[in-house]
């Protein structure tokens, strides 16, 4: 089928209160195995593109294999832009048909976050794109910040709900305790502040940088609104230690497909086992 966006595919999650996986598309193996992990699970997908996707693999590849491979099952699955901080990228994206965009203007001063974020809701709407605005820094494991600092940069709640007053996003990534990458100790997220910011402002909630969360912290952020959750390094994980695996088993193979093979179905069962998680088994 053609791609679907993600406000519709959140309006269902949020109707029956499980969370909508998003995961990180940064080549056709990895794009294959989150689309077969979804038909074995019979669940709504969203394939999404990072910077660092759109610059290994180029944007027209990333559209062209995602498309076939939604044309290809009945699953529903988008394309969406993950981070996107740049509006002529987004415009690009639109263009090229994704079916959602995230205009990620959190290091941006809230007026600004705001003014941007309406400019693509202005492009978005017309054309029935999805678009997901953020609020609060999501900073990475690797930006070795304190607990102090961490908290100052979480999402306030009533910036939030001024946020979504002002600028009427499809949903909100927000930082409650998570960061991209590789966690040193176990993440602790803030459940209460989840809670003000949902009641506030009435958003589908986008959980960033789940990989490493502790499952029973994922289920407690989806009972509280979480309604789609981004899944990345857990997912590359899985994916190179199978190929290690595999180099290390046969150091004399030549053929890349023996290697990438094994890489691939590593990230099925990951992506399997995320979408159970996340509630949405049997929900396509
Ligand atoms: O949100 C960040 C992604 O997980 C990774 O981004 O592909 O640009 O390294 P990247
Ligand atoms: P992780 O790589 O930590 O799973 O984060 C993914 C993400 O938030 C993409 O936007
Ligand atoms: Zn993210």
């Amino acid at each position: 089928m053609a791609l679907v966006a993600v406000h519709e595919l959140l309006a269902k999650a949020e109707q029956k209160g499980y969370a909508v996986g998003a995961f990180n598309a940064n080549n056709m193996e990895i794009i294959q195995a989150i689309v077969k992990a979804a038909e074995l699970e019979n669940a709504p997908v969203i394939m999404q593109a990072s910077q660092g996707a759109i610059s290994y693999a180029g944007l027209h590849y990333i559209t062209g294999m995602v498309k076939i491979a939604a044309e290809n099952t009945a699953i529903p699955i988008a394309l969406h832009l993950d981070h996107g901080t740049d509006f002529e990228q987004v415009v690009k994206c639109i263009r090229s048909g994704f079916s959602s965009v995230m205009f990620d203007g959190s290091k941006l001063p809230l007026e600004e976050n705001i003014k941007i974020t309406n400019k693509v809701l202005e492009i978005a709407r017309p054309v029935g794109v999805s678009v997901e605005g953020e609020l609060g820094k999501i900073g990475g494991t690797e930006d070795h910040v304190t607990v102090s600092d961490q908290e100052a940069m979480f999402t306030d709640p009533e910036e939030a709900r001024y946020f979504a007053e002002k600028a009427p996003v499809d949903s909100l990534a927000v930082a409650i305790g998570t960061a991209h990458g590789q966690y040193k100790g176990e993440p602790k997220l803030d459940f209460a502040r989840l809670e003000t910011i949902r009641s506030l402002t009435g958003l589908p909630i986008v959980l960033h940088g789940s990989s490493g969360v502790p499952d029973e912290a994922v289920s407690r952020a989806i009972s509280l609104g979480v309604r789609k959750v981004n899944i990345d390094t857990n997912i590359r994980e899985a994916f190179v230690w199978a190929m290690r695996k595999a180099m290390q088993d046969k150091p004399e193979e030549i053929d890349p497909r023996k290697i990438l093979g094994p890489g691939r179905e590593a990230a099925v069962e990951l992506i399997r086992e995320k979408i159970k998680l996340f509630g949405s088994s049997g929900q396509a």
